[in-house]
């Protein structure tokens, strides 16, 4: 079977925005390859971020795929620390990747501008070690959202770098396109839904009732902000009655009041039993950091393998 490999940094909370863009993705192509997901947070590293806050950030994380359907019996899941070859792998790489291809890249010079007091080397080479998470595993299939396919084409460079200089050993993993949603800002209704444009923009996984109602009765509601607000509808809520609110939009009659009180009713039951997935979860811990545990000895198997056979063609060996 193909491999597949994806991961997410644990930097704060998952919202509708990941559901929808990525994670409901996730759990369906569990059933047609053979999936390792795993929680970057080295990755994390690369901003400021409190080391109790990180901890907790991991573990939550980790809660919450789980609680969307990520099933450690069919894909292997793990926090990307715990095991020993992302960095090891990351540093051959970097000795065969050109600065000038790292300067080039978009996230790095949006995440320069963002933090122009703290441009770490890590921010640099950020997508060497990237490149490392996914050919550690010699994955060939990379689920990723637009936005990282530059960094995946850099993996794709960095693979055949390797390959010309040493010997053919890496796959190019190649971008896995999903059905993925672009769901947009429930402020900024021009704007992809999104942790940084403030709380009121993004309904998160772990939102209560009042929340997630109150949010949504302050969405923007312009032109765009409605098409916004029934799309969501159309993801969460009764397709028929989505159709009949749509045709009442065209023709004007369709009142705001009412469609925020019917997507937030229908964004609460989809919610409702994966929160109570994350309460279960969050009473029981330990199984969370056993199945991280498990995930990792997995993982831990296939990158002995291929940093025993790295080390050889490198003549570290
Ligand atoms: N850079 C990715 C993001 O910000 C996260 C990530 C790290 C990743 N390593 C990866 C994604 C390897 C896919 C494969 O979304």
């Amino acid at each position: 079977m193909n491999k597949l490999f994806s991961g997410i940094k644990p930097t704060g909370k998952i919202h509708l925005g990941n559901y929808l863009g990525a994670l409901k993705n996730w759990v369906e192509l569990q059933e047609k390859y053979q999936c390792l997901y795993f929680i970057a947070d080295l990755h994390a590293l690369t901003i400021k971020i409190n080391p109790d806050e990180l901890r907790d950030h991991s573990l939550q994380l980790a809660i919450d795929l789980l609680s969307l359907g990520i099933d450690p019996k069919k894909a292997v899941l793990f926090r990307q620390s715990d095991v020993i070859g992302h960095t090891e792998l990351a540093w051959i790489f970097n000795c065969l990747t050109p600065v000038s291809e790292l300067e080039r890249m978009t996230q790095f010079k949006d995440e320069s501008k963002k933090q122009p007091d703290n441009v770490n080397a890590g921010l640099l080479t950020y997508p060497v070690l990237q490149a490392a998470d996914i050919l550690l595993y010699r994955a060939e299939s990379v689920p990723v959202g637009e936005d990282q396919l530059q960094h995946l084409e850099l993996s794709r460079i960095i693979a055949r770098k390797f390959n010309n200089r040493y010997q053919r050993y890496f796959p190019e993993p190649k971008p896995v396109i999903s059905p993925a949603r672009r769901v947009m800002s429930l402020k900024y209704p021009e704007r992809k839904m999104s942790k940084s444009h403030g709380e009121a923009s993004y309904i998160a996984l772990r939102d209560d009732e009042k929340t997630v109602s109150q949010k949504i009765k302050k969405a923007v509601t312009d032109d765009q902000g409605v098409l916004n607000l029934l799309e969501l509808y159309s993801y969460f809520g009764d397709l028929k009655k989505y159709e009949r609110m749509m045709n009442e939009h065209k023709s004007g009659k369709l009142m705001n009041a009412s469609l925020k009180e019917d997507l937030a009713k229908a964004i609460l039951e989809f919610l409702k039993p994966t929160q109570e997935k994350i309460v279960y979860y969050e009473n029981n811990k330990s199984k969370v950091e056993k199945i991280l545990r498990d995930g990792a000895k997995e993982a831990q198997k296939i990158a002995d393998q291929t940093m025993a056979q790295v080390k050889q063609l490198v003549g570290l060996k």
